[in-house]
């Protein structure tokens, strides 16, 4: 029955254009992660299930979610199916009527209902209309908060408008009875950051998350459709949140039936300390363990009155102030992201990278006063061992009242004034450590690092930080090892 659907949708995707296929943020289910998904549905008491599938393509969420209940005892199923695209209805159709028969043959009975319509707009929560469960792979894609429709289509769930996904989970959840479960597969990025802040207020208190399961590997889920997205599988059940969630992890969807599961308490995963209750994954149990040490720490980035901006000279708008590394005159050097290395800044103007800011009139629109910071890079490929790499920037070095920063780099110094010496290499330290590293990725899924999160960490008293730094020896070359033995030194995990 599922291969046949699996076969559907797949002389489907070989008939439609890739770019089409986008547009409707058009990415099928496989049938492995499909009857993953479904695993996680339990059983129904109510003599028939309603099942939601919001954005159903060829169906086949909704296929194996009826199959597993069929399997539960529960053998009477009704599925409501939205689909905005009419090329994928006869599928949709076709396959629906394969379940029905397949139920018949086991004496149950599958009903369905195909509405061709649009369902964020269509809002079936407003109808009073329930279902015990949705399991579901929405489609994504950023929309205009301007002009889309959709952007005022769920203000009363809640405030911001960052993703059609995150409109998709917010109506699937005011759908779902009392108990009810919803299964998603969807993009991590709603876990964190500052567009999904209103989002995770709502679905925090709306649902409770009882499960996540991660992919280790980015790639690996909608190959065919080439998604480099991180996508995380959630299982989330109508009730005040529970005590404790399971996270499982796999490398792709070949080895589903090999993952590993722990058990973590929901308070360590759901960061409830402050208004961006961020959903914090760590992927192993030593992760989570470090998670657990960190939070223990007595301060924070903003408690120790630390600043993270980003850097001002962004290139494409200030194209004429950009020259060449041996145009000295009336110019600075700018810092871009290939001149900072760990615990350093380097810049020879002997890199092809190299580039110099020219002081035309309104600079200081886009340069910043020379002082000391740590410098963080914003980005790091997807296959880069660290997320984050801070450098030392020292205005004795690279010298001048000002300096240019590129928008690829995040600096850091202190509120009141210059950092001295010791606090500086002590950030730089913890911040290239493979325990800060690693708490990072508890919090980001994300190879962006975002100056919120960064303000939102947990930190050692600034003592501590001038400690780690005194150990610094300058002109000594630090490889990791020798980081993080400093570090675990100080910072007992
Ligand atoms: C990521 S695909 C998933 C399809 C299917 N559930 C699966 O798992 O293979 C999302 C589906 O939602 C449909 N879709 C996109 N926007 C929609 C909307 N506003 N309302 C209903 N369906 C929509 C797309 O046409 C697409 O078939």
């Amino acid at each position: 029955m599922i291969k046949a659907a699996a076969l559907a949708q797949a002389d489907y995707l070989t008939a439609k254009p890739e770019v089409v296929r986008k547009e409707l943020g058009q990415y099928f289910t496989g049938s492995s992660i499909a009857d993953y998904m479904a695993s996680m549905l339990e059983p129904v008491s109510a003599p028939t299930v309603r099942i939601l599938d919001a954005g159903a393509g060829a169906g086949i969420l909704t296929i194996a979610a009826a199959m597993r209940y069929l399997a539960l005892g529960n053998n009477c199923v009704h599925a409501v199916l939205y689909e905005i695209d009419q090329d994928t209805l006869s599928h949709l159709e076709l396959n629906m009527r394969r379940v029905a028969k397949a139920f018949k043959e086991q004496g149950g009975s599958f009903t369905f209902e195909i509405r061709h319509e649009d369902f964020v707009l269509a809002r079936p929560d407003r109808k009073e209309e329930r279902f015990h469960a949705s399991s579901i792979n929405p489609p994504y894609f950023k929309y205009s908060s301007k002009t889309s429709p959709y952007a005022s289509a769920t203000p009363d769930l809640y405030k911001g408008n960052p993703n059609i996904y995150a409109s998709f989970m917010a109506v699937v959840a005011a759908c779902m009875t009392d108990d009810g479960q919803m299964i998603v597969i969807v993009p991590r990025s709603f876990t964190n950051g500052l567009y999904f802040k209103g989002f995770r207020r709502y679905l925090n208190r709306a649902m409770s998350l009882e499960k996540i399961h991660i992919f280790r590997a980015r790639n690996q889920v909608f190959r065919e459709s080439a998604v480099l997205q991180e996508n995380i599988i959630c299982s989330y059940r109508k009730a005040q949140q529970g005590t404790s969630i399971s996270i499982s992890t796999s490398t792709g969807h070949h080895d589903l039936s090999q993952t590993e599961t722990n058990h973590y308490p929901a308070r360590q995963l759901i960061d409830t300390t402050n208004a961006h209750e961020i959903i914090r994954i760590p992927e192993t149990v030593e992760d989570a363990k470090i998670l657990a040490g960190v939070e223990h720490w007595p301060s924070s980035f903003q408690d120790n009155g630390y600043f993270i901006s980003t850097g001002p000279v962004v290139e494409h708008r200030t194209r004429e102030f950009i020259t060449a590394p041996d145009n000295i005159k009336n110019s600075i050097p700018l810092l871009r992201m290939h001149n900072i290395k760990t615990l350093k800044t380097e810049w020879t103007g002997t890199n092809k990278k190299d580039a110099r800011f020219l002081l035309l009139n309104c600079h200081e629109k886009h340069t910043s006063n020379n002082l000391p910071y740590v410098i963080l890079k914003r980005f790091s490929s997807k296959d880069e061992k660290r997320r984050l790499v801070a450098g030392v920037h020292n205005p004795e070095v690279i010298k001048g009242e000002i300096i240019a920063l590129e928008n690829h780099l995040n600096y850091i110094g202190h509120n009141d004034g210059p950092l001295k010496q010791d606090e500086i290499y002590g950030l730089a330290l913890l911040f290239n450590s493979t325990l800060i590293d690693k708490y990072f990725r508890c919090i980001s899924g994300n190879t962006q690092v975002n100056a919120t999160e960064i303000r939102l960490l947990k930190l050692p008293a600034r003592d501590t930080i001038r400690k780690i730094g005194k150990t610094y020896k300058s002109n000594s070359s630090f490889p990791q090892e020798q980081i993080d033995m400093i570090i675990e030194r100080f910072l007992e995990i």
